[in-house]
């Protein structure tokens, strides 16, 4: 057995409907040819269509499921109401929607405009409460039960600077998801996160880790597990979470990035660097 296998039963999603915001490229991609494996039905969505269109016909091509790509910016609501309209008019109904459509890009914050806050908030935060929102109405008023699970990452809870207005987003979709854990409750819908370290994307890396800082600022290095994480150990996660299987969990989110925001939060994490000698020296002083 190995991370970069898949873990639930085949055939865990039969019968169920999916969507998946962002869900062309990168992780999102990722975690819908999992549920695809799985026999979900797929739809994915983000704004731009050929990127969707394609991954649509590549997913359905390597995975023999059905995907339907709907183009949408989760900012416009009554783009949000047509994925869910079209979500249903396909599949005929919605089990889960994971919220995974974001924009990020790192800068001191002294450099940022106005609008710079405005358009990372506006996806990650505005955008997964649009979703969340539209979604949830329409679960209540067929009173059906519906799964959420939301991405997030470490810094919601740590913060972090160089990424503020990502910080904010991501802080604030934390606390829609317990939010909405417990008032939501009561309509059959779960609520939950993942909270994933460094994971390998074109997006992702192309925007945090330009230039040579991929080669400065190795992420595998501050990481205790000492590797990145693999697209495969996330899927994993995130099917199990949206899954019947995780029926009690809700309002939890789920950290999975190799021990890496304890590492930097922990105060004498950086004896990490000494040598095994210098810890033999220590002890003689000690004695
Ligand atoms: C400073 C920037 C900037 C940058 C844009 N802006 N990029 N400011 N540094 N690198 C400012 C612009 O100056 C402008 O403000 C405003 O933001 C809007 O910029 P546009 O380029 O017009 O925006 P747009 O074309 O809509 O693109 C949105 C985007 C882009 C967020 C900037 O990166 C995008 O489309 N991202 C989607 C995918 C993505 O980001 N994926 C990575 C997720 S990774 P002014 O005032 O000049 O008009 C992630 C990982 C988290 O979240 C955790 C990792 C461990
Ligand atoms: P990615 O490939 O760039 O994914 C972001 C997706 O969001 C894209 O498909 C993008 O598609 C879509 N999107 C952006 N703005 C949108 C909008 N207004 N409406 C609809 N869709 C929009 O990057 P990723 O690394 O896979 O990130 C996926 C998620 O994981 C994000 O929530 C990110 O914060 C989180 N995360 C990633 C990492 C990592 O290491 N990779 C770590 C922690 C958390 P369009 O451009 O076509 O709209």
């Amino acid at each position: 057995m190995q991370h970069t296998e898949g873990m639930l039963k085949p055939g865990s999603f039969k019968g169920k409907t999916i969507l998946i915001t962002g869900g062309g490229t990168g992780l999102g991609r990722s975690m819908g040819k999992y549920l695809l494996e799985l026999g979900a039905n797929l739809v994915i969505s983000s704004r731009k269509k050929e990127v969707i269109d394609k991954s649509a016909a590549e997913l359905m091509k390597e995975t023999g499921g059905q995907v339907l790509a709907v183009a949408c910016d989760i900012r416009k609501y009554d783009e949000v109401e047509n994925v869910i309209r079209e979500s249903e008019k396909t599949f005929g109904k919605l089990d889960g929607v994971l919220n995974n459509a974001a924009g990020n890009f790192i800068s001191p914050t002294e450099r940022l405009s106005h609008r710079a806050f405005d358009i990372v908030v506006d996806i990650v935060l505005r955008g997964t409460y649009y979703v969340t929102l539209a979604a949830g109405k329409n679960w209540i008023a067929k009173k059906q039960p519906g799964t959420f699970l939301n991405i997030v990452t470490t810094y919601a809870w740590t913060g972090s600077g160089y990424v503020v207005p990502s910080v904010c987003g991501k802080a604030g979709v934390l606390g829609l998801t317990r939010s909405l854990a417990v008032e939501w409750a009561k309509y059959g819908i779960r609520s939950n996160a993942i909270a994933p370290g460094p994971f390998p994307t074109e997006g992702a890396w192309s925007r945090l880790m330009p230039g040579e800082l991929v080669k400065k600022f190795d992420p595998a290095a501050r990481i205790p597990l000492k590797r990145v994480g693999d697209h495969q150990e996330l899927a994993n996660l995130a099917a199990y979470l949206l899954s019947d299987y995780s029926a009690y969990i809700t309002g939890e989110v789920v950290t999975i990035d190799g021990g890496e925001w304890l590492r930097n939060g922990g105060e004498f994490s950086y004896l990490e660097e000494l040598k095994p000698e210098m810890w033999d020296q220590l002890e003689k002083m000690r004695k």
